[in-house]
Order: structure tokens, then C-alpha cells, then sequence
């Protein structure tokens, strides 16, 4: 716990912000990035009557906002939106963070009416305590009007750190973080009249924010996403899935040869990426994803614990006659960077095909090689 306490409190260095992710308001060109009229299309797709996504809760029931949320974020992961994103960013961000990487789905909100008695509040919280760390930057960018207590809530730089300090000293409960952050907090103002200016609301990890109960009597509908500059600590938050380089779509891979001969390996001696989760888990998950593309694998193998270079790996890429391994993730194997890209080159000149669940990438040329390093040296 004490060395958690010095890490989260080390994050509050005030070299790491960075004065435009400070909680700040920047304008945006509507006309070129229309996200409202983008984002109400699909949610039109399912419901043609609601023409306005303030009145969302008069359309959908409570239950039914998963399903959507899923549904738009298939969207927003596509070719096309990735796109207008990387020049949504680009027209924000510029030069200012060197090279960049950006997150692959951008997360949407839904802040219906009197949420937090219906269970989907979103608590108030920190990107520190929430996977993301310094050198990742998030653009909130609202769909519908936002005010009040539809608004996201936000705490400065300076009582941020002061919060952080007690909860961790007094081991607070969520009651009273809540308590102390709506305090502290005031709501994100953003205009969004009929002639209103585009508008996006920029902030870094360390701020508290989060949200009260709603009840405006409208909905609100942001999108949110983070660029991740190069040399950043990711922890959870691997280049090539969670971020994707710009320019590059992270979904379902195309053309996968199901006629192959497949088996599905699984690598646990990768602590670091598996931590002690039991192995049928993660090898449930690879199986279904497998599934899910229409491969029927022939088996499927372990690589042996206390081992740092793949030799059960090495194994059945030499010794049989495997066609395609399916693995969880090109980030979760136990051995060096070095000797996982000399593998797969090995897969390669024997045309096996590798595919990567989490990475949604197929490895069937030597190209992808290089993306493959590209992602691992991020
Ligand atoms: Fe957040």
C-alpha cells in the first residue's frame, strides 16, 4: 500500500501538467465534424422518431442503452470514423505532443435523467485510478447540450492532488469521495446554442471528475478519447489494441483462412500480461474469439511456466504441421521482444498464419512484422 501511495502521489509532479490539458475549453470546426448529426444516425437506425439525442430516455428503456452503446461503438471503431477522428485530433492536438497514438474506440456516455438511482452513475474518479497515466490526454467532446448536473463534473489540478492524498491516507469510502469531489467540483460549461461554436473540454489524469445525478430532465451524449505520446508507462493500455497508431483501424481482421489447420496457444509464463489468471479463462476467451471468425482449431497448448523463450511455441511452429496459432495477445508472450519477432519471421517462412485476439491483427505477410515491432517498441 505505501509503495502505491508514493506512485499515485508521485503522478501529481506538476511537470506533467501541461497548461492546455489543464481542464480547458477549445473550439472545433462543426461543419467539418459534425459528431451530433454522425452519432444520431445510428441511434436513428434503431429508433427513426427520436430526432434529437437530448430525448434519448423517451426513446430507449434503460436496458436497451447497452445494446446502443454497443452498436455506436462498432461505429466509432470503423475505417471512417477512425479517420475523421485522426483529423479531429490532429486539428486539436497539432504538433504539441510529438508522436501520438489514439484510442481505438472512443468511449461513449449516455447521462440519462436521474441516473444514479437507476444504478448507471458514473463516479467520480481519476484516470490514475482508472488504468490511464501521465502522457495520455482525453478530448471530451459533447453531442447534446450540456449544463448542470448533466455535465460532467470537475475538480482542479490543485484539489485533485489534496483528494487523492486523503482518500489514500484515510482509506475513504466512495460515499465520501463523492461527498468531497461535489464539493470541489463545478460542472464543464459548453455552449450549444442553435449558432453555437464547436466546442471540446481537455483535461489530463489527475483531475477528479465524474458525475452528480442528473436532473435536468434531459439526456446527455459525450464521446471521449486520449491520445497516448510515445515513451508513455501504458501499463493495461497496450499500443495496437486499447491505442491504435493513426492512419490504422484496430477491429476484426478480414480474410482469415478457416480451412487451415489451427490450434490455439496460450502463454501464462507472461506474468506481466496474465498476472496468475487461471489458464482455461484466458484460453475460453481465445477459443471463442476463434469461434467467432469461424476457426475450428485442432487443439490447444500451454506454454510451459518457469520458461522465457517460447520453446513449447518453437515446438509446434518447427516440429508440425500447424497452418495458424491463435494467440491472446503479441504484448502477452513470456520471451524478449527480440526472440517473439524471431518466431513469428519463423512463422512466416514456414507460412503460418498468426492471429492476435487482442490486437484484432492477422499476421499473414512480412509486412505485418513491422507493425508488429512498431506496436512492441511504442
Ligand atoms: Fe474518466
Amino acid at each position: 500500500m505505501t509503495k502505491n501511495i508514493y506512485e499515485l502521489n508521485t503522478r501529481y509532479d506538476d511537470k506533467f501538467l501541461e497548461p492546455q490539458w489543464d481542464h480547458k475549453v477549445v473550439n472545433y470546426d462543426l461543419e467539418k465534424f459534425p459528431w451530433t448529426e454522425r452519432i444520431l444516425s445510428v441511434v436513428q437506425e434503431i429508433r427513426p422518431h427520436c430526432d434529437k439525442l437530448e430525448y434519448l430516455h423517451e426513446h430507449f428503456g434503460r436496458t436497451e442503452i447497452v445494446p446502443l452503446r454497443k452498436k455506436i461503438e462498432k461505429y466509432v471503431r470503423s475505417k471512417e470514423f477512425s479517420q475523421w477522428i485522426d483529423e479531429y485530433f490532429d486539428s486539436i492536438i497539432g504538433d504539441s505532443l510529438g508522436e501520438y497514438l489514439i484510442q481505438a474506440t472512443p468511449t461513449l456516455n449516455f447521462v440519462l435523467p436521474d441516473q444514479q438511482r437507476q444504478g448507471s452513475l458514473l463516479t467520480f474518479h481519476t484516470g490514475h485510478l482508472t488504468a490511464y497515466n501521465n502522457g495520455m490526454y482525453t478530448i471530451w467532446t459533447p453531442l447534446s447540450p450540456v449544463y448542470g448536473s448533466n455535465s460532467m463534473q470537475i475538480v482542479s489540478w490543485e484539489e485533485s492532488k489534496k483528494i487523492t492524498f486523503y482518500m489514500l491516507r484515510d482509506k475513504l469510502s466512495l460515499a465520501e469521495i463523492q461527498r468531497r469531489c461535489e464539493k470541489k467540483s463545478s460542472p464543464v460549461e459548453i455552449e450549444f446554442g442553435e449558432t453555437r461554436p464547436g466546442q471540446a473540454w481537455l483535461f489530463n489524469q489527475g483531475h477528479w471528475h465524474g458525475n452528480i445525478n442528473n436532473t435536468t430532465g434531459i439526456s446527455r451524449v459525450s464521446l471521449d478519447c486520449r491520445a497516448m505520446t510515445k515513451g508513455t508507462d501504458y501499463g493495461f493500455r497496450n499500443p495496437g489494441s486499447y491505442f491504435r497508431f493513426r492512419g490504422t483501424v484496430v477491429d476484426l481482421p478480414q480474410g482469415i483462412e478457416t480451412s487451415r489447420r489451427w490450434i490455439v496457444f496460450n502463454d501464462p509464463a507472461a506474468s506481466e500480461y496474465m498476472g496468475t489468471m487461471p489458464f482455461y479463462i484466458a484460453r475460453t476467451f481465445i477459443e471463442n474469439y476463434a469461434d467467432k471468425l469461424g476457426i475450428n482449431p485442432v487443439g490447444w497448448h500451454n506454454e510451459y511456466t518457469f520458461t522465457d523463450w517460447n520453446p513449447h511455441l518453437e515446438f509446434f511452429i518447427n516440429d508440425t504441421e500447424v497452418q495458424g496459432i491463435v494467440l491472446l495477445s503479441f504484448h502477452g508472450l513470456s520471451s524478449s521482444i527480440n526472440r517473439r519477432m524471431e518466431l513469428f519471421e519463423l512463422c512466416m517462412d514456414k507460412d503460418i498464419h498468426v492471429l492476435f485476439c487482442d490486437e484484432n491483427f492477422l499476421l499473414d505477410s512480412r509486412e505485418g512484422l513491422d507493425y508488429i515491432r512498431k506496436c512492441l517498441e511504442f
